[in-house]
């Protein structure tokens, strides 16, 4: 019999196939995806709706419980995993779908639907989400607003604050906003939702999410470009974007790729490696593969091309890419930076970063590259992780860049903060911390680091 007075006030508020402290059963909750972050959890506790999360919520308050908030648990900076007993509050089962509204070209979802879920429930009415990403599987709806999660499509569409309309929250003292009437002009007072946007389960717990759709596009061209250096890569980034149609341009290396293709089995791509691929991808009601062809065909400093002639394809060439990250998760723990520079910068950073980890790491570099969005993964690093990871955040913040593009602050990086944001703003943060969640009950040691 479980003595932990929680445990019984949770059982009553949920029911107990939905409270969980069998450590065998927990596992999976208290670990990232990375295997780097995680710790023990004081008990992980599953509600079905809102009102069970509001009645979790002040449990918690009352027993002074902190809370982890956790959707997919495919966070990439530790702020979704317990770190010292906190109960993990799994947005999972919060799975509704409102009605899609075409008019408004909008949708109500609950923070559990996974990415895939929604894209297939409004794709069916010719609709579309802006925002992609390739943990569309796991990732959630309430994850990706709560870390303004970026992905492959921002280029053209924005990060997820952009294609967020409301959202509907529970804060920490147990009360609920909702702000879910999607309304293009609602100018009253402060707004609350973009507060909660991007602030990683330390402000609020957000269950559901009123979402901006975009057209569907069926009309679509992809082809992977074979380049001999960043620089080539840059340029021809710069000419596709005179497409309006493009919608991705993702960058990786040669070795990441090897290790993508040794892994999955893929075949390489190309009869020789190259020094940098970029993998183009345009949408269109019309087909634009011509208007990518016309482009491409103009471009410089390209050592190879490939145009996808069909749905397979397409699927292939975009493996290659998003297969990087699971590949590289088989090859060891990595200590992953997700950077962001000036795209100008980017070329010059990547030399320097290859010259900097050279012999002390194995570096696999892809990204985002319209965004100048750098993923830096780094294996081996081992009790230098933290001296490499100030010297490469310290060389982003010397070019003017951010020390997390997409994947937010979480934990990882926290220590970091005042490389990219002021005492000043730090102080304002830690100010709307302190009036949303006074006793420091939300996701404690994420983004603001304890100690100021
Ligand atoms: P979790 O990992 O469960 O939680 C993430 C953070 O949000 C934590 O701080 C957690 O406390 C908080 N949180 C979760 N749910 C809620 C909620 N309902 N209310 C309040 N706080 C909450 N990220 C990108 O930005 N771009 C990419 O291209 C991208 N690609 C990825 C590819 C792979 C293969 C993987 C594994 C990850 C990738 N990610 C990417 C990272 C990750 O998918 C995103 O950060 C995503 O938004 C996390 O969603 P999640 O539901 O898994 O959240
Ligand atoms: C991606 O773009 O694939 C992600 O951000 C994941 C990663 O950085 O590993
Ligand atoms: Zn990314």
């Amino acid at each position: 019999m479980d003595t932990d007075p929680l445990v019984a006030r949770l059982t009553a508020a949920v029911g107990s196939t939905h409270v969980l402290t069998d450590p065998q059963v927990i596992a999976a909750y208290t670990t990232d995806f990375t295997g780097r972050f995680g710790g023990p959890a004081r008990l992980v506790v599953r509600p079905a709706d809102t009102s069970e999360v509001a009645e979790i919520v002040r449990a918690c308050g009352e027993e002074g419980a902190a809370i982890v908030p956790q959707g997919g648990n495919t966070g990439l900076v530790g702020g979704g995993v317990p770190h010292g007993d906190e109960v993990v509050l799994s947005l999972r089962r919060l799975t509704s779908i409102g009605p899609v509204d075409t008019a408004a070209m909008q949708v109500t979802a609950g923070a559990g639907v996974s990415l895939a879920d929604l894209q297939r429930r409004v794709r069916a009415e010719g609709l579309d989400f802006g925002v992609d990403l390739a943990a569309r599987d796991s990732a959630t709806i309430g994850g990706m607003v709560a870390t303004n999660a970026g992905g492959e499509r921002v280029l053209r569409y924005g990060t997820t604050r952009a294609n967020v309309a409301g959202v509907e929250a529970v804060l920490a003292d147990g009360g609920t906003i909702d702000r879910l009437a999607g309304l293009p002009k609602d100018n009253v007072g402060y707004d609350l939702p973009g507060l909660l946007v991007g602030s990683e389960g330390t402000l609020g717990i957000i269950t559901r999410a009123r979402l901006r759709l975009v057209p569907l596009r069926a009309g679509r061209a992809t082809a992977l470009l074979a380049l001999d250096s960043m620089d080539a890569a840059v340029s021809a980034v710069t000419a596709l974007r005179a497409l309006p149609s493009l919608e991705l341009a993702e960058f990786f290396f040669a070795n990441g790729l090897d290790l993508v293709c040794r892994t999955s089995g893929l075949p390489a791509p190309f009869a020789r490696s190259h020094p940098v691929y970029l993998l183009v991808e345009c949408a269109a009601s019309h087909d634009p593969t011509d208007e990518l062809f016309e482009v491409i065909e103009k471009l410089t400093a390209i050592e190879e091309a490939a145009v996808a002639v069909d749905r397979a394809d397409r699927q292939r060439m975009s493996a290659y890419r998003e297969g990087h990250t699971e590949a590289i998760n088989t090859a060891g723990v990595p200590l992953k930076l997700d950077i962001a520079v000036p795209l100008a910068a980017l070329p010059d950073f990547v030399r320097d970063l290859q010259a900097l980890v050279a012999g002390v790491a194995t570096s696999y570099l892809f990204g985002h590259l319209a965004e100048g969005n750098l993923h830096v993964n780094l294996l081996g690093a081992g009790d230098r992780a933290e001296e490499l990871t100030e010297a490469v955040l310290r060389r982003v913040a010397a070019v003017q860049g951010s020390i997390s593009a997409e994947h937010g602050v979480g934990r990882a990086k926290a220590r970091w903060l005042g490389l990219s944001r002021s005492p000043a703003e730090i102080a304002a943060m830690r100010a709307v911390k302190h009036a949303l969640d006074p006793h420091g009950l939300l996701n404690p040691g994420v983004i603001l680091p304890s100690d100021p």
